[in-house]
């Protein structure tokens, strides 16, 4: 059996109405929302508490990234804001991640704290040429350890790393993965993709999805028909 609520729906659109347009026609019991930065930008927290007041658990996806202080207050307003989970570069180092954890423990119920590994549009040269030589895949691992050890709940990375991410961290390490496309949808800018049902069976907890719902003609539909794919 499935649990529920394993889809995070990526509301990456520009204006309010837009992402309330597709919010009326979703299911708090059924999904999830993300809010990135391009709305969050636009829209502010008051707009996280219009989802929150609909029924909806929200991923506040903003991947802090600073000195620890800075970020550990950051983590402190989105628990004051009440969201699900938020998350930060885990390249911030385990003293960031460790100040953050610390902040979150003090509250009575904390959002889950999630790691960004590597950013998936990074590729080997890319990160060769900021000062990280080596395989991509390799310094997921590293960076999923140290985020573990450093008190994260969990991690995002692709789906094709989450079944080594998941071997290395054990059943209690929650994993993030967008990169998720239904079989025969568009890619989209997405290159290495995976199925719904293939990210699950690799160890993925949670799948960020996007333009599949959010472009669809029926977006209820859609989500159906990916939990369907699920339980197949
Ligand atoms: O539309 P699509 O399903 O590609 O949306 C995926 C979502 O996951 C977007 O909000 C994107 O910013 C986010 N994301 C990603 N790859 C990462 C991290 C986040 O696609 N490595």
């Amino acid at each position: 059996m499935i649990p529920a609520k394993r889809i995070i729906v990526a509301l990456d659109f520009a204006t309010e109405s837009q992402a309330l347009a597709l919010v009326e026609r979703l299911d708090p019991t059924r999904c999830r929302l993300k809010v990135g930065k391009e709305l969050f930008t636009r829209c502010g927290p008051a707009f996280v508490e219009v989802l929150q007041s609909r029924g909806f658990e929200v991923f506040l996806d903003l991947k802090f990234h600073d000195i620890p202080n800075t970020v550990a207050g950051a983590c402190a307003a989105a628990a004051d804001l009440g969201v699900w989970m938020v998350n930060l570069h885990i390249s911030g180092g385990a003293r960031m991640i460790e100040a953050a954890r610390t902040r979150l423990d003090a509250v009575s119920t904390p959002p889950l704290l999630i790691g960004v590994t590597l950013l998936t549009s990074l590729s080997r040269e890319d990160l060769g040429a900021v000062g990280c030589p080596g395989e991509p895949s390799e310094r997921v691992l590293a960076l999923a350890a140290l985020g573990h050890a450093a008190g994260l709940d969990g991690v995002v990375c692709s789906p094709l790393e989450a079944a080594a991410v998941r071997a290395a961290q054990g059943p209690d390490f929650r994993l993030v993965t967008p990169g998720v496309r239904p079989a025969g949808a568009a890619l989209g800018d997405q290159v290495r993709v995976m199925t719904p049902r293939d990210a699950l069976a690799a160890g993925a907890d949670d799948l960020v999805i996007g333009r599949p719902i959010t472009a669809a003609s029926d977006p209820l539909a859609a989500l159906r028909a990916i939990e369907d794919s699920l339980m197949a």
